[in-house]
């Protein structure tokens, strides 16, 4: 593995601890907590999509994601690599299936952050904030394929740039600077869009929970969406976990990694909420949510003010989307290069085509190709949609079998054996029994009802059962 050092080694000269929770949280922090956080909570119910998914992040998430990284910390190689070396038999065909998840999350990862790419120069350099009905204007945009084409080919050839040299300490260091610079900017946006008129029905919409309003599909989102939010369920972590030493506390790093995400995502739908009601807005409006709303936020900023604020927020956007796409990259990576042995370089310049070929339907989904923006699937409408919904399903999926894995397979005592390196008093803490609880009851249990369920619903749709 001679390699992969040579890669830990190339990012950057951080002590081990800070260069992985960077590393971590820069995976999960992403067009998911800025982008499909907001607008997933819009259209499940605002305040009850944020309870169930909170409980989701303490039940099952962090459980989980200390799961994951202590089976790649334990096995010190790829996910496939990793389950099949503590596992045996066909365990490995469990990371098998994650870096499958992997490779379509970043099919249509990238189409969206191509969108957002797109937004940044047009915001910045076009005339953008001068369009007067901005709804329309993304429909058209989105369906705009010769720009979005290099503006995705970009973000594929940056991405595959960066994990093809074993990422630079430019990267992070680059985390460094915009993980604040995303928080101060959250910040200045709630700061402005909380001073608006009827903000406070914004406020309202988001934090105050109506009981009534929930649904098994906002669990059903809540949960798939945390688990995307988290990168958990395909050996995102597993893969990144491989790199964390021997004397580095997983418990802890985890929780930062957990809180540093969801303050993230909850900062997002502060930030969007009291916008949406002051403008008027209707919360439900899917994908197109935050690109319509803060863009009519910009506009009415002024046009200096609107182009400077709405061009750094849209770069800061796209730098929390490849700090994602690096780590979705880098799954199928260390797969080929520390399983087939083949050269770092080539690899991922191979996968990185393929993925982006794997997209194009997704960035023809939009309209332009009429077959597939209406895909005859249940609750899908485009195929865009469809690959994200499918990905969803295979990260609760994913997790359900990492427990089963860690609970009957390579069992809970080696387990905490690996948790308790790097954290003496580990043994005997209320944590333990809550992670060893956790693990062996609580996530296998619910993960495996709730993914039948959320199978059940995407292909049939749960209202034709009760
Ligand atoms: N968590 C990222 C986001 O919220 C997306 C992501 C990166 C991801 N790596 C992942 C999702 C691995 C699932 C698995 O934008």
């Amino acid at each position: 593995m001679p390699q992969k050092f040579t890669y830990m080694a190339n990012r950057g000269g951080f002590s081990g601890r800070i260069g992985f929770i960077l590393a971590a949280a820069g995976s999960a922090v992403g067009l998911g907590n800025i982008w499909r956080f907001p607008y997933l909570a819009g259209t499940n119910g605002g305040a009850g999509f944020l309870l169930i998914y909170l409980i989701c992040i303490l039940l099952l998430c962090f459980p989980v994601m200390v799961g994951e990284i202590a089976i790649g910390r334990k096995a010190g190689t790829d996910a496939y690599g990793s389950y099949q070396k503590l596992g045996g038999g066909k365990w490995g065909y469990l990371g098998l299936f994650g870096i499958l998840a992997g490779f379509f999350i970043l099919s249509f990862y990238n189409v969206v952050a191509g969108w957002a790419f797109g937004y940044f120069l047009e915001i910045s350099f076009g005339d953008l904030l001068t369009h007067q009905n901005l709804g329309q204007f993304f429909g058209e945009y989105v369906n705009n394929i010769g720009p979005l084409f290099l503006f995705s080919l970009a973000f594929m050839g940056l991405t595959a740039f960066i994990v093809s040299q074993g990422i630079a300490k430019g990267i992070e260091a680059a985390n460094k600077i915009m993980m604040p610079g995303l928080y101060i900017i959250l910040i200045g946006l709630i700061i402005y869009s909380l001073t608006l008129p009827n903000a406070m029905a914004g406020v309202e919409f988001y934090l105050v929970p109506d009981l009534n309003e929930i649904t098994p599909r906002t669990i059903f989102y809540a949960l798939t969406q945390a688990f995307f939010s988290l990168s958990l369920g395909m050996g995102a972590l597993i893969t990144y976990g491989s790199y964390v030493g021997k004397n580095q506390n997983i418990v802890s790093s985890a929780a930062v990694i957990s809180i540093a995400d969801t303050s993230v995502a909850f900062l997002s739908g502060l930030m969007v909420f009291p916008l949406v009601f002051s403008l008027g807005a209707e919360p439900g409006q899917g994908p197109k949510l935050i690109f319509v709303i803060l863009t009519e936020a910009f506009q009415n900023m002024g046009p200096i003010m609107g182009r400077i604020v709405g061009g750094s927020f849209f770069l800061l956007i796209c730098f929390a989307a490849l700090t994602s796409t690096i780590s979705l990259l880098e799954v199928p990576a260390a797969y080929l290069v520390d399983q087939k042995k083949l050269p770092r370089k080539p690899v991922v310049w191979g996968i990185s085509a393929l993925i982006f070929i794997f997209g194009l339907p997704s960035l023809f989904s939009q309209g332009i190709v009429p077959f597939l923006n209406k895909l005859p699937v249940h609750n899908s409408p485009d195929f865009l949609s469809f690959v994200s919904d499918m990905c969803d399903i295979s990260l609760t999926v994913g997790a359900c079998f990492m427990c089963f894995f860690i609970r009957n397979r390579w069992k809970i005592g080696n387990f905490n054996d690996e948790l308790a390196l790097g954290n003496p008093s580990f043994f005997g803490s209320s944590i333990q029994t809550y992670i060893n609880f956790a693990i062996s009851w609580v996530c296998p249990v619910l993960l495996s009802i709730l993914s039948i369920l959320v199978i059940v619903d995407k292909f049939f749709g749960l209202e034709h059962l009760f």
